[in-house]
């Protein structure tokens, strides 16, 4: 099927390909033990060590011009799976540590190189500045700082992501208000490690229009009937869900469920390489698990045009 993607939910450093890595630690001789197996693929058993190799492996990533080359390889990739239109989570922790002036070069190597991947591929990138929940809220804010400084046709969004049992949403209010008040559309993750309390906490406490995940909703019929009611948007991503243990397989997981209860869902591939997934295995996973034809992942694509952060100039060619 070639149907135009739309994907809203992907983290740059985290689509990185393992030979990308490789080659940059090779470079800059950084000795990356323990981040990959012997077949050169990202290794880890569970969650909370998948972000000790995710962050381990960013350690190559030491300057704009390394952003710039990973920016165009992710891009790449994409547009080979049929994306259009991709939203990438940019984190300024790992693109010189939240330092303004730093950030403001990362980005720029950045939307120079989506600038070169939309004219050679006709895909078109916008950033979700995401701080990280496990580094904690004066992080973050510096964090919302960047966002808010830069926040423009490329920066359109603000989210957190990292490790959703760490620290309560409460927390990251104050970045969440600043980011909000640049005019920024906000995400978070949650309901992937947390239950429907963190995701009733990330809307309460948050305000955001999306939410990173949100599967583990299914657990709480009132909220997915709230989710539904509000149309909050869940950027779903089931092989990741799948690949962490957050459900033991794709019959196990929720989205077809949600879907059914009226909750407007979308699917992504989170971190397509660490998870040995892209959205075209996803797709056919769908349509295999759970039946849904090409009208199906159509409606899904439509859903994520009109959910995706960007203005209505560029949302009217998706649609
Ligand atoms: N960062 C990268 N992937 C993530 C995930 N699945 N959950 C939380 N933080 C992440
Ligand atoms: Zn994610």
């Amino acid at each position: 099927m070639t149907l135009p993607k739309v994907e809203l939910h992907l983290h740059l450093e985290g689509a990185a390909p393992p030979a990308f890595i490789r080659r940059l630690a090779q470079e800059k001789h950084v000795d990356l033990a323990g981040v990959f197996d012997a077949a050169g693929n990202y290794v880890f058993t569970d969650f909370w060590q998948f972000l000790k190799v995710y962050e381990a492996a960013c350690t190559v990533l030491q300057t704009p011009e390394d952003f710039h080359r990973l920016t165009l390889a992710v891009l790449e990739q994409s547009s080979q799976q049929g994306v259009v239109y991709s939203e990438a989570f940019l984190s300024p922790d790992f693109c010189g540590g939240g330092d303004l002036g730093a950030w403001r070069e990362y980005l720029h190597a950045m939307q120079e190189a989506a600038a070169m991947a939309e004219a050679r591929h006709g895909i078109t990138l916008r950033g979700i500045v995401t701080c990280i929940r496990h580094f904690g809220p004066d992080r973050a804010r510096a964090t919302a700082r960047c966002a808010a400084e830069t926040a423009g046709d490329f920066i359109t969004g603000f989210g957190i992501a990292g490790d959703e049992t760490a620290g309560h949403p409460r927390d990251f209010t104050y970045a969440f208000d600043m980011a909000r008040e640049a005019g920024l559309r906000l995400t978070a993750h949650a309901g992937e490690w947390g239950g429907p309390q963190s995701v009733r906490d990330a809307l309460e406490h948050l305000r955001v229009e999306r939410i990173g995940h949100g599967v583990r909703a299914i657990e709480d019929a009132k909220l997915v009937a709230e989710l539904a009611a509000r149309d909050i948007v869940l950027e779903v991503c089931p092989g990741s869900n799948v690949a962490l243990g957050v459900f033991p397989d794709w019959a196990a997981h929720p989205i077809a469920r949600l879907a059914d209860a009226g909750v407007k869902v979308t699917v992504s591939t989170d971190d397509p390489p660490f998870f040995h997934t892209s959205l075209r295995a996803e797709y056919d996973q769908l349509s295999r698990t759970f039946g849904w034809d090409d009208a199906m992942l159509r409606a899904l694509n439509l859903t994520a045009a009109n959910a995706a952060f960007c203005d209505d100039a560029t949302r009217q060619k998706l649609l």
